[in-house]
């Protein structure tokens, strides 16, 4: 193909040029040519790699720091395993085009411009029946090149599905094993691979189709104009050795433009590639500010929290309504303790007041100013989450807890961990705090990652706190110590907690029992206790009673929990710390 090509013109010069010059220097200015010609191929490689890897990682991080900005939605709704599929696979074959397609395309379009130059001087009529093939060729790339547009976006998606298998399952290995699942990974990958394999396949038969049909053109189009060239030839308008010439132009010409359309139909194929990650990129970002900001005065939060009527649907759900008319108001300092059965929107209502997601209705307001009036990252800032599913990053121990403040140093680090209750456990492992926690953390038992998401949290130093089953997991010895310390914690701030365990929030400023998306009771422990057939009065009966007898009451539970921490008393979870 075009690659192929040598300088057009030269061999007509070689000749008379020989006879006056000796061979040794003839021999040395070829060397200088090659030399030359070597620094050329060295800087192209180079130069283009160079454009290429650079181009390939801004895109990257661009792509990266949009996706990471997104709404909490956008991530509900797609897998990881895509996402990073996008990110890794799809970008890539953006390389090739900056590296190869680039190159390719300069040097095609000299080639192109001199050998056009040169058939118009020799022939002009010629030259017009050459070109009748342009049309064709156009044709031909607008043809292939939307299938293969097509068919490349079909292999993207398929490779993120395979993707989205490896990373659920390497993920979710404990699952996988537990229940032999191995052998069917393994054929849904192999199967999800294959289906990969074979949209790749057609779209190198199409592009084999397409560049044999060029072939064919060009070829026909030369053999067109020598049959022409020859009449002319005979008829006195065209000599020989112009003939000639103009075939060995034509051809130059000829493969440039084949090269061309072949260059466009690769351009084709990473649009398609690429088309997923630009889809992905429509949905706007979260507006936060992707450079580390000091928190402004201005925004300093003092603690007041208000919910007027706020109303609420998840995105991707709308037709459940999780909040109805929820209201509220929370001074500063004050423990707001939210129970009440399982999907009743307790989560949900925290995510909302991190502004993971904005209400459909009502109005949220801290210290009595319109959540929506504050940037996200500086009201952010100043709230520390620990959430019912903790995830660890999989580096140290050390790491983990500095996430809540990468700047702290090692003596706060430590201090926080000791204020969590998570010391202790941390210097029995012979690494200490450089213990590295494994993939999410799976090298620690659940009750010790829940004391480092605590601990992040400390370190975080909050103004408003939210505590979203924080303490489930632990044992009830370590539960007393950390509720402690959680105590000490919530001291001088407004903290949400939410609990199943009735007996760890007795103590709440105010207790908040929500059911269905509505807020049912709202008192301390002894006002709802107060209230003769109050929910919350039942359910403390309910769970002391299990707490006493050790055994559990038979029949319906009035929704308490999820399933397995409805099924477990008080002791049940002994020895989860692993302390
Ligand atoms: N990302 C989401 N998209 C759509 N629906 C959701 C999403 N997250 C939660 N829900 C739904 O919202 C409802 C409330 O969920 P939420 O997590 O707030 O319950 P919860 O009170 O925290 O329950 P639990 O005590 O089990 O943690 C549930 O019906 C749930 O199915
Ligand atoms: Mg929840």
């Amino acid at each position: 193909m075009p690659g192929s090509v040598s300088i057009p013109g030269m061999t007509g010069h070689a000749g008379p040029l020989s006879g006056s010059y000796s061979p040794g220097f003839l021999a040395l200015c070829m060397i200088g040519v090659l030399s030359i010609q070597m620094v050329f191929s060295y800087m192209r490689v180079y130069l283009f790699t160079n454009v290429g890897e650079r181009a390939l990682a801004d895109m990257r991080t661009d792509v990266y720091r949009r996706m990471i900005r997104m709404p909490m939605d956008f991530f509900a709704q797609r897998r990881v395993g895509e996402l990073s599929s996008r990110i890794s696979a799809d970008l890539s074959q953006i390389q090739d085009v900056v590296t190869s397609v680039l190159a390719e395309i300069l040097r095609g379009l000299l080639t192109l411009v001199i050998g056009l130059g040169l058939i118009f001087y020799i022939s002009p009529r010629l030259s017009g029946m050459m070109l009748s093939v342009v049309p064709v060729v156009i044709l031909l790339a607008i043809v292939f090149s939307r299938r293969i547009r097509k068919i490349s976006r079909q292999t993207q998606d398929q490779l993120a599905d395979s993707n989205i298998i490896v990373q659920e399952t390497l993920q979710g290995i404990g699952n996988v094993k537990a229940f032999s699942n191995e052998w069917f990974e393994i054929r849904r990958y192999a199967n999800s691979l294959r289906q990969a394999v074979n949209l790749a396949v057609r779209n190198g038969r199409n592009r084999g189709l397409f560049i044999s049909f060029l072939i064919f053109s060009l070829f026909g189009t030369i053999v067109l104009v020598v049959w022409y060239g020859v009449g002319l030839m005979q008829t006195g308008h065209l000599s020989f050795g112009a003939l000639t010439a103009f075939v060995v132009y034509t051809a130059f010409v000829g493969g440039s433009m084949a090269g061309f359309a072949d260059l466009f139909s690769q351009v084709q194929k990473t649009l398609g590639a690429t088309q997923r990650v630009r889809e992905l990129l429509q949905t706007d970002p979260e507006p936060i500010n992707t450079e580390e900001e000091p928190l402004d005065q201005q925004y300093r939060l003092n603690g007041q929290v208000t919910l007027d009527k706020i109303a609420f649907r998840y995105p991707s759900r709308q037709d459940i309504p999780v909040l109805k008319e929820v209201s509220l108001q929370v001074e500063r300092g004050q423990q707001v303790a939210l129970v009440g059965p399982s999907g009743a929107g307790k989560s949900t209502l925290a995510a909302l007041l991190l502004r993971f997601y904005e209400p459909d209705s009502g109005l949220l307001t801290f210290d009595g100013r319109p959540a929506g009036e504050m940037p996200l990252s500086q009201l952010r800032k100043q709230m520390a989450l620990v959430p019912q599913d903790i995830l660890l990053f999989g580096g140290t121990i050390r790491e983990n807890i500095a996430y809540g403040k990468p700047s702290a140093s090692p003596a706060e680090i430590e201090n926080a961990a000791r204020k969590a209750h998570a010391h202790e456990f941390i210097s029995g492992f012979p690494e200490g705090y450089d213990t590295v926690v494994g993939e999410r953390g799976i090298k620690l038992s659940g009750g010790q990652r829940q004391r480092i998401a605590i601990a992040r949290a400390i370190l975080k130093d909050p103004v408003i706190l939210l505590l979203d089953e924080a303490t489930s997991s632990l044992d009830s010895a370590s539960e007393l110590l950390v509720q402690e310390a959680l105590d000490n914690l919530m001291s001088n701030r407004t903290s949400f907690i939410i609990a199943h365990r009735l007996s760890t929030i007795r103590h709440a400023d105010k207790i908040v029992v929500l059911e269905k998306g509505m807020i049912r009771e709202v008192g301390t422990h002894e006002e709802l206790m107060g209230m003769e057939d109050g929910l919350y009065r039942s359910l403390v009966r309910l769970q002391d009673g299990r707490d006493a007898t050790g055994i559990r009451p038979e029949g319906p539970i009035i929704g308490f929990g999820t399933e397995s921490q409805r099924d477990e008393g008080p002791l049940s979870g002994i020895g989860a710390g692993g302390a």
